[in-house]
């Protein structure tokens, strides 16, 4: 059975980000689905303390709730990061999300390797209001590109602007059947 994670990072309780995610688990009811709401959860940064890259030791030594979660990262299908733009840019707790992917990939000479499960799908779903469309999109596929160090392969960006309000989203009928199509490929 697939495995999906879907994580979102926005800092407000009902906000679009929240309904991505929510949305998109209730699409997959019948995969095994793990939602992680970093607003709930105990996340610290990675302190770079390289413990990760020594040989045989486990995956983070930090005791969080990221570090929990490294196993599910590592063995997923697919991946879902949703966030709200702030600054033309992800959250900081999105890239500080990002940042604790460290344990997965090694120097081995020739750059960097991914040490988890290959294959997967990312997606990286980001509301907003009023930032350029365009560059947001391509900020966006950017950003998505950089979960090949934890094995994705194939990947997708969306982006949600005009919704500046909490929830907003569920008046956007466009987005939702977005977000449904992104359920599919997912689910394929
Ligand atoms: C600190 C802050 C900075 C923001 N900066 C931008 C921005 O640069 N561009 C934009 O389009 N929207 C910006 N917004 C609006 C949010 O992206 C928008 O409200 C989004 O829907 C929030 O997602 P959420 O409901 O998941 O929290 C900003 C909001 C906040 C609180």
């Amino acid at each position: 059975m697939k495995k999906i994670l879907l994580v979102s990072t926005s800092p407000r309780k009902g906000g679009n980000s929240e309904i991505v995610v929510d949305t998109l688990s209730g699409d997959l009811e019948n995969r095994e689905i793990t939602v992680f709401k970093m607003r709930e959860k105990a996340c610290r940064p990675c302190m770079a303390c390289g413990a990760c890259q020594g040989k045989d030791t486990q995956l983070c030594v930090q005791k969080d709730d990221i570090a929990a979660l490294l196993p599910v990262i590592e063995g997923c299908d697919g991946i879902v990061l949703a966030t709200p733009i702030y600054n033309q840019q992800i959250t900081s707790q999105a890239k500080l999300f990002i940042e604790r992917f460290y344990p997965f990939f090694k120097a081995d000479g020739k750059g960097m390797s991914n040490t988890s499960k290959y294959g997967k799908k990312a997606a990286l779903v980001c509301s907003c209001w009023g930032s350029p469309r365009d560059v947001t999109q391509r900020y966006a596929d950017w950003t998505v590109s950089g979960f090949c160090q934890i094995g994705a392969e194939e990947f997708r960006a969306l982006v949600f602007d005009g919704i500046p309000e909490r929830g907003q989203i569920r008046e956007r009928a466009d987005y939702l059947a977005q977000l449904h199509e992104l359920a599919q490929w997912l689910a394929e």
